[in-house]
């Protein structure tokens, strides 16, 4: 099993363009059907047009005479009188509906004027105006208003208005007083109003000397004293009375339907198998008011419960509003978990909400992992307030790729791609598709390691080749162009051991990595554990030092563009089947957005191998490479930790223990005892003694990657050789000449020390 191990030594915020891609609309009708008329949206059951396909029952038809207009419901009685519909909810079963107002004038003599209109209604009897959102309202100050069924025999109700006084009038208050208003019975669909009076209205006042009675939806009608002067004017809503032609004012009303004419027990007592009309993932709940019942999508799910695979899983990761984790939140269907990072126990659940939270282990914790333990914890809050990457696969549309792919900039990689002909056979771009099946759709099973950039997956193509598969974080769109060009670099790489890059994927929300896949595991591993004891020679580890340094060489100097790792170290360093070194991570680091302003407050580079100029001036250099390679020599040297709390405080540090112990004379004591019996003490010396050039303080008297380079392939090839002798001398030339840093005899005078001692303390 191979860990590619990404630590999380960078990290960018990216709370990014995630929201866009979670409003994304869910179908409402049938395919090829028309979801709107004006506008207003058309849900299925509800239709428009011939297709019988398009529509639920035939009394879910609704005329939408052109595109800008409304649909109209259609009334029993008259045929030709419709009523528009300004909004359809699937959620209570409800439609809203324009009805016109009545009104009656008087003259101040209280004769009637030819001034008046009354509203009927005649609806089909599948729907019914619904008893609990709409009243019946009358404004006026001597104003009876009756309403009762078509027929006036199945009810009668109504309020009374009165008022003398325009001073007696409450603002915003509906209770008598130039208002009143009254329940409505439930069931009813065909409406009737009538109106009296006490005094004719022939009283010396100086509003209004008209009625008006309507039905109106409550969460829209309120009474301003203004109305007895001026009512139909406020109305925003107005249609034609079919009777007169008049565009009169016409408040919403909202009117119930259902599906069918049974409850959901006959529906399923009907059918046996399951509720017709509903599809999958829904529940079914009688209807209250209009015949038959009503489908809604499951706890957890969203979308159209009509159409059969209209609810659609939410995805609760996305929206911290919806989820209480803490750290990972994972999607199910309908559902979703919460669990905490390796290194951690609890149940990933927000205390607050009744879980345990996740809690850091306490044994044994070094401080590299503590720093990246915090570090994952950070980063884990973020991901659990945002979106999980995997939850995605299942919603991507076409236009979501596409959409990702120009956000990635796949446009411009395409543009390089074919204005360089050659590139096109070193990268390939992957569907997400092919990625996916080869990931096993992200499986848990195949990550191989996780870290700051992201995770890493074994995957397997279609052609069985075995692949890693790098999703990396969201990174900066203002970065494009550079991901683009580092993505064009990194393939054109093509050294035996450096990992390559195969290929990228665009089209998800981040952008994807294909890798070579490398069978034998970090050198870290090799040095570290303990079955390996016996197997790991001298010589095995000189050709792993030299191979690694002549990739860094090669990254440095070869390449069009140097290129900085910035992140050497032993976990970096692969190892393939025969024990060839393969550097690998080192295109992460220059994907991530270098930002100062970001990064002045994290640590970049890996606790350990962290270039000590770095501290001071915040700048990597191909000498910060330098540095971290000089640790991996002292980790073959030794295989000793790189850092060890444990220790007493001077040997914590493993190559500020070197160096001080290179300068006391006891290399001895450090070496690996592995190594110490072998042959060849002197090669080891020499490499000991590069090192210790390596490690530096000062990066400008540390030797460049190509001299490590070419004296650690001399020792590999013949110590013997001419030019090596030659280099020896210079080295010892220099040695001799080099005072000691300071900070190697007083530690607690530098800088360097305080930082590193300040991270020591803060890990205790
Ligand atoms: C619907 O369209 C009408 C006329 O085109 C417009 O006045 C109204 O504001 C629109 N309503 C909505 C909710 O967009
Ligand atoms: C109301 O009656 C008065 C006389 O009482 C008359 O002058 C006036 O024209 C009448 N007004 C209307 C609108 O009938
Ligand atoms: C409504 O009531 C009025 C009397 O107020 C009556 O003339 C009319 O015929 C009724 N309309 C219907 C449709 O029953
Ligand atoms: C009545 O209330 C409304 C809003 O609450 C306000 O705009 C209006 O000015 C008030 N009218 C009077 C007469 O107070
Ligand atoms: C109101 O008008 C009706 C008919 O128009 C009439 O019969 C009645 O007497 C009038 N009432 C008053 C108080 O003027
Ligand atoms: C109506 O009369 C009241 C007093 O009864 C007065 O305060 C108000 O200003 C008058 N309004 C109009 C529009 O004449
Ligand atoms: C329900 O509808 C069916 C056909 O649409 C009809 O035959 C039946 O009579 C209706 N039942 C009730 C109780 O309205
Ligand atoms: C019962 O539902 C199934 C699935 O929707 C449908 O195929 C079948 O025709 C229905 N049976 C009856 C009797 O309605
Ligand atoms: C749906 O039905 C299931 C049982 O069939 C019930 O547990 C659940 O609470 C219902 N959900 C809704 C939203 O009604
Ligand atoms: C836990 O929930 C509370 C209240 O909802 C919230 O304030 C807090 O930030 C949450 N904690 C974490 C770690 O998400
Ligand atoms: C979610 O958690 C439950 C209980 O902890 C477990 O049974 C289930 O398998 C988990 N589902 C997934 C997809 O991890």
């Amino acid at each position: 099993m191979v860990w590619i191990t990404l630590l999380a030594n960078l990290f960018v915020a990216w709370f990014l363009a995630v929201a866009d891609a979670t409003t994304l609309p869910l179908p409402i009708t049938k395919i090829g059907c028309q979801d709107k008329c004006g506008n207003v949206s058309i849900p299925y059951p509800f239709g428009v047009g011939d297709d019988p396909n398009c529509y639920g029952e035939a009394k879910f038809k609704l005329v939408c005479n052109t595109k800008f207009d409304p649909p109209l419901l259609f009334m029993e009685r008259d045929e030709r009188v419709s009523t528009p519909i300004i909004d359809i909810s699937l959620l209570q079963g409800q439609l809203t509906i324009l009805l016109w107002i009545s009104r009656q004038c008087h003259t101040i003599n209280g004769t009637f004027t030819n001034d008046w209109f009354y509203l009927w209604l005649n609806l089909k009897d599948d729907y019914k105006v619904s008893n609990i959102r709409n009243k019946f309202i009358a404004i006026g100050c001597d104003t009876q208003a009756i309403l009762m069924d078509t027929s006036g025999k199945s009810f009668q109700t109504g309020c009374i208005s009165y008022c003398t006084d325009v001073k007696s009038v409450i603002n915003g208050s509906c209770t008598g007083i130039g208002c009143c208003e009254t329940a409505i019975p439930k069931g009813v669909n065909s409406i009737n109003i009538s109106f009296a009076s006490y005094y004719n209205h022939s009283k010396s006042w100086n509003f209004s000397r008209c009625s008006y009675a309507f039905l109106a939806d409550i969460q829209w009608f309120k009474f301003y004293v203004s109305d007895l002067w001026d009512f139909p004017n406020r109305v925003e809503y107005n249609h034609i009375y079919p009777d007169n032609g008049q565009n009169l004012p016409a408040p919403p009303v909202v009117v119930d339907w259902g599906i069918g004419n049974l409850t959901c027990k006959e529906a399923l007592q009907a059918n046996q198998t399951k509720v017709d009309a509903c599809g999958r993932n829904t529940n079914c709940s009688d209807s209250e008011n209009a015949p038959g019942y009503h489908c809604l999508c499951k706890q957890g799910f969203e979308g159209n419960p009509y159409l059969l695979d209209g609810c659609k899983d939410v995805d609760e990761c996305a929206d911290p509003e919806k989820n209480s984790c803490v750290a990972i939140c994972s999607n199910t269907e309908g559902s979703y978990n919460c669990s905490c990072p390796s290194g951690y126990y609890g149940n990933g659940v927000n205390a607050t909400k009744g879980g345990s939270g996740c809690t850091p282990f306490k044994k044994d914790f070094p401080l590299t992992q503590l720093i990246l333990g915090t570090s994952f914890g950070v980063l884990f809050v973020l991901i659990g307030s945002s979106v999980v990457f995997c939850a995605f696969q299942k919603r991507k549309l076409m236009k979501l790729r596409e959409k990702f792919f120009q956000q990635n900039g796949g446009m411009f990689l395409q543009q390089q791609l074919s204005s360089h002909d050659r590139l096109v056979d070193t990268i390939k771009i992957f569907t997400s598709e092919e990625l996916k099946k080869a990931t096993d759709n992200y499986n848990e099973r195949r990550i191989l390691g996780r870290g700051g950039y992201g995770t890493v997956y074994k995957g397997i193509l279609s052609d069985d080749r075995v692949v890693a598969i790098k999703k990396s974080k969201v990174i900066d769109k203002a970065q494009i162009e550079q991901f683009i060009n580092e993505v064009l670099i990194l393939s054109q790489i093509n050294h035996r051991n450096v990992v390559k890059l195969l290929g990228c994927c665009l089209e998800t929300e981040v952008p994807l990595l294909v890798y070579e896949y490398i069978t034998n595991g970090t050198l870290h591993h090799h040095i570290h554990n303990q079955k390996h004891k016996n197997s790991f020679s001298w010589r095995k580890r000189l050709i792993i030092a030299s191979e690694t340094a002549g990739a860094l060489a090669y990254l440095h100097s070869a390449a069009s563009q140097p290129i900085i790792h910035r992140d050497v170290k032993s976990t970096n360093i692969l190892l393939d089947e025969n024990y060839t070194a393969k550097v690998s991570d080192f295109g992460a680091s220059r994907l991530v957005a270098f930002d100062q302003t970001q990064l002045s407050t994290l640590v970049q580079g890996t606790m350990g191998y962290l270039d000590p100029e770095y501290l001071h001036t915040s700048l990597l250099t191909d000498k910060s490479d330098v540095y971290s390679f000089g640790v991996v020599l002292v980790e073959l040297l030794t295989a000793r930790k790189v850092l060890s709390l444990e220790q007493p405080e001077e040997q914590r540090n493993l190559a500020m223990y070197f160096v001080s112990s290179m300068k006391e004379n006891r290399l001895m004591e450090l070496l690996d005892e592995r190594i110490v019996q072998e042959e060849d003490l002197e090669e080891i010396h020499e490499v000991a003694s590069l090192a210790r050039r390596c490690l530096r303080v000062n990066g400008e008297e540390r030797p460049t990657m190509k001299e490590v380079a070419m004296e650690l392939e001399g020792l590999r090839v013949s110590k013997k050789h001419a030019w090596m002798e030659q280099d020896h001398e210079e080295t010892t030339h220099l040695l001799g000449e080099m005072p000691i840093p300071a900070l190697e005899t007083n530690p607690s005078n530098t800088s360097f020390n305080q930082v590193t001692m300040s991270i020591l303390d803060a890990g205790r």
